[in-house]
């Protein structure tokens, strides 16, 4: 196992590109923000990964309580949290994190995607959804770090042309981008509002399911 790592640069014009969903996956569920209130969704994702996928995730192998600890920080850290929804369940999920108390001109994202639904094209939609949301925040620099042996996130920056740069056992991802421009703010508006009728949805039938 190889504790080497690699950094990508990303180039922010392969956005657009990128929030093409174009899978058959992506077209049969769900694609949206979590809410505050769905930390405890998040969580039980994490807690699904296998034990290869988790240590990919986090760089390293952790423990029950500690995935339990970061998705409980979820909404403390202020991350925008997409998650992949079947069936009200997520099974997969990109986070775009701060690196500051407010949201400044550098930013981190990350990505999980459950095994059975791993090759399917979720992470690289998911990273489009990443990309879209750091440019109409302003982010001129998004790092993505994996281990130099995850060759397929480095596949996914690559698609979105990324120049992988290796650097002491890391891949990092720098997406440098021109600012938001009018689709890109109204594109997200429009899922963000279909994502909060989903998400209304989503909760209903938990509620449903729990009477
Ligand atoms: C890495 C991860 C997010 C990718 O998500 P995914 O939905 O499985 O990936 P996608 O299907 O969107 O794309 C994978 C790409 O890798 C390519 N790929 C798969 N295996 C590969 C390999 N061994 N070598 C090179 N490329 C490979 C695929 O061909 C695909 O590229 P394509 O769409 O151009 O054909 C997911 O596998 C995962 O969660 N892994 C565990 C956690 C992790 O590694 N997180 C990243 C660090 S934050």
């Amino acid at each position: 196992m190889s504790n080497t790592t690699s950094r990508a640069v990303i180039d922010p014009d392969d956005a657009p590109e990128a929030l093409q969903p174009g899978t058959r996956a992506i077209s049969a569920a769900t694609v949206r923000k979590l809410w505050p209130t769905e930390a405890e969704l998040f969580r039980n994702h994490l807690l699904r990964l296998d034990k290869d996928s988790r240590r990919l995730r986090f760089a390293h192998g952790v423990s029950d309580s500690f995935i339990e600890d970061y998705a409980a920080r979820m909404n403390d850290m202020g991350s925008i949290v997409f998650g992949y929804f079947v069936d009200g369940e997520i099974r997969a999920a990109a986070e775009l994190r701060k690196l500051a108390d407010d949201w400044g001109v550098e930013a981190e994202a990350a990505f999980s995607v459950e095994r059975t639904y791993q090759d399917q094209g979720i992470g690289s939609a998911l990273m489009g959804r990443v990309i879209r949301s750091a440019r109409n925040r302003g982010i001129r620099l998004l790092f993505m770090s994996c281990l130099a042996e995850n060759a397929k996130m480095q596949a996914i920056a690559r698609k979105h042309e990324a120049d992988l740069r290796f650097e002491y056992g890391e891949v990092i991802g720098e997406i440098i981008p021109d600012g938001p421009d009018y689709f890109s703010l109204l594109a997200e508006a429009a899922d963000d509002r279909v994502g909060y009728m989903m998400a209304v949805l989503d909760l209903s039938s938990r509620l449903v399911k729990a009477a």
